[in-house]
């Protein structure tokens, strides 16, 4: 069975989530282990309550570069089973971004979550931009992580309608839903193998 790693940075609702759909064998894969950058994130207490392990990276006052704290990280992944060749990493709330060199690594085997119906709205707060912006739709979307931001080839999206009365705080609530939704799905998908890249796009067979 593939190993999962998973790499949060605070709540871990969407970690959450996906160890749910797991513990009730509706994606067969193996939780192996959940790293943090944040010593403090909520996530961390979630993930043992399930029975993970759980490491930290801290990130906050780390001196080396981006590749050399990726590098801790792909050492951490290594040695719970999570390889280029039987593991997937998912960034869940992951907020730091990652190397080219651990991107290549792990080619086609990083997948992330982000808060916006992409290519719209990439990078940092994405519903307050959807409010912003006057857009009448806006959602979440599952993508494999290349070396761009928020650019890789896309997975699955879901999409919430934008109300006139919304605020960043109540947009993000029901699009959290959807993302709850939306990743366990994906990692179903990519751990039954159903999911090809053709040309920079995927498709689900
Ligand atoms: C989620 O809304 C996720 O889409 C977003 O952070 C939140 C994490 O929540 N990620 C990004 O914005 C990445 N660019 P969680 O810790 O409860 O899963």
């Amino acid at each position: 069975m593939l190993n999962l790693g998973i790499l949060i940075s605070g709540r871990g609702s969407n970690m959450e989530a996906i160890l749910k759909s797991i513990k009730r064998k509706k994606i067969p894969i193996n939780p192996s282990i959940v790293i943090s950058n944040n010593p403090n994130a909520k996530g961390l207490k979630i993930a043992q309550k399930f029975g993970i392990k759980t490491e930290v990276v801290e990130s906050k006052g780390f001196s080396g570069s981006r590749a050399e704290y990726d590098k801790k990280i792909i050492s951490i992944l290594t040695k719970n089973g999570v390889t280029q060749k039987n593991g997937l990493v998912c960034l869940a709330g992951f907020m730091r971004i990652i190397s080219p060199e651990f991107v290549r690594k792990y080619k086609n085997r990083i997948i992330n979550i982000h808060p916006a119906l992409l290519p719209s709205f990439p990078g940092l707060d994405a519903q307050k931009q959807a409010v912003e912006s006057g857009t009448k739709y806006s959602g979440c979307t599952v993508h494999f992580v290349d070396s761009g931001v928020d650019t890789g080839p896309i997975i699955l999206q879901k999409i919430v309608k934008v109300l006139d009365a919304d605020t960043e705080e109540t947009l993000a609530k029901r699009i959290l839903q959807k993302e709850h939704q939306a990743y366990p799905e994906a990692v179903r998908l990519f751990a039954e193998n159903k999911i090809k890249i053709i040309n920079g796009k995927t498709k689900i067979i």
